[in-house]
């Protein structure tokens, strides 16, 4: 087979991988022998999470992507994840396990309709979610994740002009708690967006001692009805500390794996979605990515992300700017 030629049809490396080798051996093998750090987001398949050097949400990604000395960063999770650690570290070569593991939020944001919103907002702080393309975020003033935004929001001065964007959800999120009246961008994840109020009711109905955690990228019902709204990092957090023995968890379902290796007895019931009859939400984007990908893309460094230094450059300063002020929070 033309490896090359089916690389570039398929935006990873299309080669079927022997079925006699032991593939996460393999991994390791490979990782050690080209000084590469896997990391993985919450949201990956459990076998990548468990293989991953490092496993965090967007920002503890970010932060891990600036400081590693490790010579090839592996990506698994979403395109504008790896953008965002090719951005941080230049010079090092970052690789994705399926390029076409892209973002419905970051879709929702294209480049030339934002520089127009900008535009049409002069004097505004222009605050962007980390869920985007490099393009915006060289558009933008300051970058967020969903772990930092609402302290990254209240240390700008309260008459600020803010506007936030993509996610329609989270920045209505934000200006309720915060106070603020942020000029919103109207984005969304299609699978935040996608949950079912009626059935996490009914299942509360069912667990009444269950409590239910939901990532702030929920619509506003879900949200109000939630016990405690976070991050992919927070809604773990809580469920580390908190007495209580049942969640109904409003997010992605690959975090309820690290959910159950912390806390094995206790019951992690994924929130449905309302258009189909699975009982858990997944991102299909995220779950792209495979210990095969994974593996070929170790094997023949790519696919690689690339970006453009003149934007590169530009869009490096937001997410520095992010990351200051996550360290002055301790974060
Ligand atoms: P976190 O930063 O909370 O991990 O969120 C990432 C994401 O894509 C949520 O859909
Ligand atoms: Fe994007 Fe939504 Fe998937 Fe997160 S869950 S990567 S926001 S499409």
């Amino acid at each position: 087979m033309n490896i090359k030629n089916s690389w570039l049809k398929s935006g990873y490396v299309d080669e079927s991988v022997p079925t006699n080798i032991d593939l996460k051996g393999e991994i390791i093998r490979l990782k050690e022998e080209k000084d590469a750090i896997i990391m993985g987001h919450f949201y990956q398949k459990k076998e990548i999470q468990d293989i991953a050097d490092f496993v965090g949400d967007s920002l503890a990604l970010a932060q891990e992507a600036a400081k590693t000395d490790a010579k090839i960063i592996v990506l698994a999770g979403v395109h504008f994840m790896a953008e965002t650690a090719k951005i941080l570290s230049p010079d090092k070569m970052v690789l994705v396990p399926d390029l076409n593991a892209g973002c419905s939020l970051a879709d929702s944001c294209p480049p030339e309709a934002f520089a127009e919103f900008v535009k049409d907002h002069p004097g505004h702080t222009v605050l962007t979610y980390v869920n985007t393309t490099a393009q915006i975020k060289a558009l933008s003033d300051i970058v967020v994740t969903s772990t930092n935004a609402r302290n990254i929001v209240e240390s700008l001065p309260a008459n600020e002009k803010i506007i936030f964007g993509p996610d329609r959800n989270l920045g209505n999120y934000l200006n309720s708690i915060s106070g603020r009246d942020m000029v919103l961008w109207d984005g969304a994840c299609h699978v935040h967006e996608k949950f079912s109020v009626e059935k996490i009711v009914e299942l509360k109905k069912e667990n009444p001692e269950a409590l239910v955690l939901a990532h702030p990228e929920c619509k506003q019902p879900l949200l109000v009805l939630a016990d405690f709204i976070g991050s992919t990092a927070s809604l773990l957090n809580y469920t580390k500390q908190s007495d209580c023995c049942k969640f109904i968890v409003a997010t992605e379902s690959g975090i309820i794996h690290q959910m159950e290796k912390y806390h094995p007895e206790k019951v992690f019931i994924p929130a449905p979605p309302n258009d189909s009859t699975c009982a858990c939400n997944d991102c299909e984007y995220m779950k792209l990515n495979t210990l095969e990908k994974l593996y070929n893309c170790l094997k023949y460094e790519w696919p690689a992300i690339e970006v453009e230094e003149e934007i590169r450059k530009e869009a490096v300063k937001p997410i520095n700017r992010m990351l200051d002020i996550s360290r002055q929070f301790g974060l």
